[in-house]
């Protein structure tokens, strides 16, 4: 009896989809066919240029283990152990929340308020794999930041992505309570990210985020505003006069927060709430003015 031909790479395609679909995970082939690539280190769509070769025992030893990984709900960005952020390259670990697109809206409205050749000092406060820091600095070829997270393991990340995108000599890293430490009236701008998940809030979000990417990244105490009050405090001694705030928020946070930062102190202005893709309240920006 002759032995069974190896299998192929159309072959191990479909039945890596069907087993992610059975375990009822996302887009169950397009996880199948980034994990198979990865796992052999091609592209994606380097697959569909050669789907009759034959896989090894070693191919399919090296796709297994990060199958069974994407299986139970591993986010892919952590089995890639990459993200794309405003089209850059980001290494992500388990210790950092893997960047959204729509945190990219808070480089595009940092982005309107500068011109690239302003040099500036801001800071990006909670900034996990440095995300913002990264996109801004790339972006400000003039601009200078200090990155702050309570997680040294963060941060190892965020200078991680400072190195690979040539902008590390432009960057200051401190593990801090959010702004605490920070010189007074020494900041053009500060740009954060914080947790704002409620602890219910947390409890019905999807297996995916809860069960992989860090709590201390994602809730912010009972309500999920826990941040947002010392962040704007803070921020009133650390800014510079005519600096700007620029904070993400949950949908239903944002218009509180404007209101709380009106009614802290005359002394902001130009208070906005900007929307996300999805047309929903997502960032409150405001000036620092204090008077003379
Ligand atoms: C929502 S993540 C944002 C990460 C990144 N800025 C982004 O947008 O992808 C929040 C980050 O806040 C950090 N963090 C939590 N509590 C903090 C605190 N008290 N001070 C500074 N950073 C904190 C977490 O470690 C995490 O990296």
């Amino acid at each position: 009896m002759s032995a069974a031909p190896p299998p192929c790479l159309r072959d191990i395609l479909s039945k890596s989809s069907a087993y992610l679909e059975q375990r009822k995970i996302d887009s169950p082939r397009l996880s199948a066919e980034l994990v198979v690539a990865h796992a052999l280190g091609l592209e994606r769509l380097d697959l569909y240029l050669d789907l009759d070769r034959p896989l090894t025992e070693q191919d399919l030893s090296k796709i297994r283990p990060l199958l069974a990984r994407r299986g139970t709900g591993e986010p892919m960005a952590y089995i890639l152990g990459r993200k794309e952020f405003y089209g850059l390259k980001l290494v992500v670990t388990k210790d950092v929340l893997i960047p959204r697109p729509d945190t990219e809206l808070c480089v595009d409205a940092v982005l309107g308020l500068y011109q690239p050749d302003r040099p500036l000092l801001f800071a990006d406060v909670a900034t996990g794999s440095g995300a913002i820091a990264v996109a801004l600095l790339v972006h400000l070829p003039a601009a200078r930041c200090i990155v702050t997270d309570i997680s040294a393991r963060a941060l190892t990340v965020a200078v991680k992505n400072c190195e690979a995108h040539g902008v590390r000599d432009r960057v200051l890293s401190t593990q801090a309570d959010l702004l605490t430490h920070l010189a007074p009236a020494a900041l053009d701008l500060i740009v954060a990210n914080p947790p704002y998940l409620a602890e219910s809030e947390f409890s019905r979000i999807s297996k995916e985020v809860a069960d992989f990417e860090p709590r201390i990244a994602l809730v912010a105490g009972v309500r999920g505003d826990e941040y947002f009050d010392p962040l704007v405090e803070q921020a009133m001694a650390v800014l510079k006069s005519g600096g700007h705030l620029l904070l993400e928020t949950g949908a239903t946070q944002a218009e509180k927060l404007a209101g709380d930062i009106r009614s802290r102190s005359e002394q902001w202005s130009d208070i906005k709430v900007l929307k996300d893709y999805a047309g929903l309240n997502r960032y409150v920006q405001a000036r620092w003015c204090p008077l003379r």
